[in-house]
């Protein structure tokens, strides 16, 4: 259920005094620390980005060249291999979207001051795992910035440039199914955006062990689907909040659970993996530009503009298939959460998280 306050972490959810624009790198288990209230402005308006069109997205996409490889529905387009078989993956594989996945990378960077990860890394390490690169651009900018690594970005759908760097290859495979890289071999494994698909983060996470070089560095970077609120500005029956539920019953149905992600649950599954050292970074991105303080006012104009598309690409399969709701009722919720959030009256935000961990020296798979 989304609610008005934080969800639980690994530690009290005091705020701190001052108002940090990163993260709060925190080391031990109990003491994952939140950042403190973004402050309202008067005005929700952006200059770059004020405008509110009614239409959130476009329906009439461009036919893809592999049409065999896509299915069709709400106006968009699925790749076959994620969409279809078993409804691994239920965000669209079109333009649109790729469009709005390379935005969401800009929302993270300016999100991490800039930042493509928050290891320790030291160097170029040898062997990177990118897991569901989606466009590759993390992939990309990484192989970019550390020419001495081989980076091998993987995804369900081919959605990755032809054209790549040297040093950056892209594979198409499904990570919940048995690995077939060599054991002990990547020396940084990052995987971002991957919680509305992975059923078994156990396996998951116990891969990445097994996979992981001694010594290797790991990071997931995650979000949460429901909206949070440190005032009384968004009420119960928000439609962020009616939105965000009906996302996380439909997707309880094909065994992924949103409600439960925390700080405390990625944590948790990297030490059970085997990985040591875990810290855990917060940050709040608005949903629009309600904030007063300039960065944070642009980071949730950077997110409206994403959630312009990005309401329907996380819920129409879901909602239309999973919970049986016509997509006429699916879009027009939507539609709802997005105006919504366009008049910025709600002063809401989402909790991104970056769990780092590293797989002790000593021990192999
Ligand atoms: C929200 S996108 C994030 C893309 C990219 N990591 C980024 O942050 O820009 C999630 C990506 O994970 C891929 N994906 C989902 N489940 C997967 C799986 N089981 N195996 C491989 N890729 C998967 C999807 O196809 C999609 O491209």
């Amino acid at each position: 259920m989304a609610s008005a306050t934080p969800p639980p972490t690994t530690g009290p959810t005091a705020t701190s005094g001052s108002q940090p624009a990163t993260a709060s790198p925190v080391p031990e288990a109990p003491k994952d620390d939140i950042p403190s209230s973004i402050e309202a402005d008067d005005s929700a308006d952006f200059s770059d980005y004020n405008d509110s069109h009614r239409s959130v997205a476009s329906s009439t996409q461009s036919l893809s060249s592999s049409i065999r490889d896509h299915v069709y529905a709400n106006g968009r387009q699925y790749h076959r291999k994620s969409a279809d078989e078993d409804n691994q993956y239920l965000l669209p594989s079109d333009e649109t979207e790729l469009d709005r996945l390379d935005m969401v990378h800009h929302l993270y960077l300016t999100t991490l001051d800039g930042e493509l990860y928050k290891a320790p890394i030291v160097g170029d390490p040898p062997n990177v795992l990118d897991c569901g690169t989606g466009t590759g651009i993390w992939a990309l900018d990484f192989g970019s910035l550390h020419p001495g690594s081989h980076v091998i970005g993987v995804d369900l759908a081919p959605n990755q440039p032809t054209w790549t760097y040297p040093n950056v290859e892209f594979q198409t495979d499904d990570l919940e199914k048995e690995w077939t890289f060599k054991k002990n071999h990547f020396n940084y494994i990052h995987s971002r955006g991957l919680g509305t698909s992975i059923r078994d983060w156990e396996r998951y996470t116990k891969q990445m062990f097994e996979h992981a070089a001694p010594g290797a560095l790991v990071e997931l970077s995650e979000y949460s689907l429901e909206s949070s609120c440190d005032d009384d500005s968004m009420p119960e029956d928000s439609m962020s909040v009616q939105w965000s539920d009906a996302m996380a019953d439909a997707l309880e149905k094909i065994g992924v659970y949103v409600r439960r992600f925390s700080p405390l649950f990625f944590r948790e599954h990297l030490e059970a993996a085997g990985f040591v050292d875990i810290k855990v970074f917060i940050y709040k991105i608005p949903r629009g530009s309600w904030p007063k303080q300039r960065k944070f006012k642009y980071l949730g104009a950077v997110c409206a503009e994403a959630s312009r598309s990005g309401f329907e690409a996380h819920a129409m399969l879901p909602m239309t298939r999973l919970l049986g709701m016509s997509e006429e009722d699916a879009r027009q919720l939507c539609i709802g959460a997005f105006e919504n959030l366009m008049l910025g009256k709600e002063h809401c935000y989402q909790y991104h998280w970056q769990i780092v961990g590293r797989k002790p020296e000593s021990q192999g798979a």
